[in-house]
């Protein structure tokens, strides 16, 4: 997974300010994949603008981080697109991929190395500018000082996570994929990242596609969000007022309601 990471060359994407229409951080189009012939993303589109953040939500194997490895170039799609700041992954992997980070459980960091060694590895790879000031402040947002020169294996989850995220951040990437990023966090160091994560959208202009299961989580977080049922997006938009319009008394109801089977619903 980590060999999704590459530092981008020359034809990086132009500077967010520089651009003279703002790109989508993200364009995602007719995205499928099939595993030995069984659909798992299916006819999948969406775009996240810059600052958004949104929310990917669905049942297990919904088909979420299927997708989200599609967007970080690790798995290949079966069919469709990826364009991330303007840049066909396809065409153009390296140069998209500088501009993209991400944090998942699943993908823990080097475990041999310390907090302190992982930051500065990572920011290499991304040429970070001024890196021994942005470890400080990644150490510092992440609540990280005491662990600074501990090797991440010996860390608890929660505290691997959140090095994770401080990695994440690094190189204030374009393009953030979270996958459950809070999963193992406690609550309050939940509140307090998801706080840290909105500022980053809001000040870096940074989109952020962000999965969860917690949907008082996305709803806090969230400015948009959308359903994965079995492959396909089943509903999108505003995380407060979805269940509302769709008849639902909170959007753990809409979730569950249509999470359920057709045949399923039908009947109840
Ligand atoms: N490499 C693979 N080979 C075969 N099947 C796979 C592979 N990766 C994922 N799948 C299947 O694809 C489906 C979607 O999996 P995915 O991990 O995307 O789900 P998810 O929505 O992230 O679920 P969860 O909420 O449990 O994390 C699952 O049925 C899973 O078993
Ligand atoms: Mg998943």
């Amino acid at each position: 997974m980590w060999r999704a990471q590459r530092r981008h060359g020359r034809e990086g994407p132009p500077p967010l300010t520089e651009a003279a229409t703002p790109q989508p951080a993200l364009a995602v189009e007719h995205l499928s994949k099939a595993f030995d012939g069984r659909i798992v993303v299916n006819d999948v589109s969406f775009s996240l603008e810059p600052g958004e953040i949104v929310g990917l939500v669905g049942l297990n194997g919904a088909g979420k981080t299927t997708t989200i490895n599609m967007i970080l170039g690790v798995l290949a799609p079966s069919s469709g697109s990826v364009t991330i700041a303007g840049l066909d992954l396809a065409d153009h992997r390296e140069a998209a991929l500088g501009v993209v980070n991400f944090s998942a459980v699943y993908a823990p960091l080097p475990g041999n190395l310390t907090v302190a060694q992982n930051l500065r590895i990572f920011g290499m790879i991304y040429d970070v500018p001024n890196l021994t000031d942005r470890i400080g402040e990644m150490i510092d947002m992440f609540d990280l000082a005491r662990y600074r020169d501990t090797r991440c294996g010996l860390l608890s989850s929660g505290e691997q996570t959140r090095v994770s995220l401080a990695k994440a951040l690094l190189n204030k990437p374009r393009l953030l994929l979270l996958d459950e990023p809070t999963a193992s966090i406690d609550p309050s160091t939940a509140d307090t990242i998801r706080g840290h994560i909105r500022d980053y959208a809001a000040r870096e202009k940074g989109a952020v596609l962000w999965t969860s299961h917690n949907m008082y989580e996305v709803a806090a977080v969230c400015t948009r969000m959308m359903l994965l049922s079995r492959g396909r997006i089943l509903i999108e938009g505003d995380p407060r007022t979805l269940p509302t319009e769709h008849g639902a008394a909170s959007l753990e109801d809409l979730f569950i309601g249509l999470s359920r089977e057709p045949d399923e619903r039908a009947s109840s």
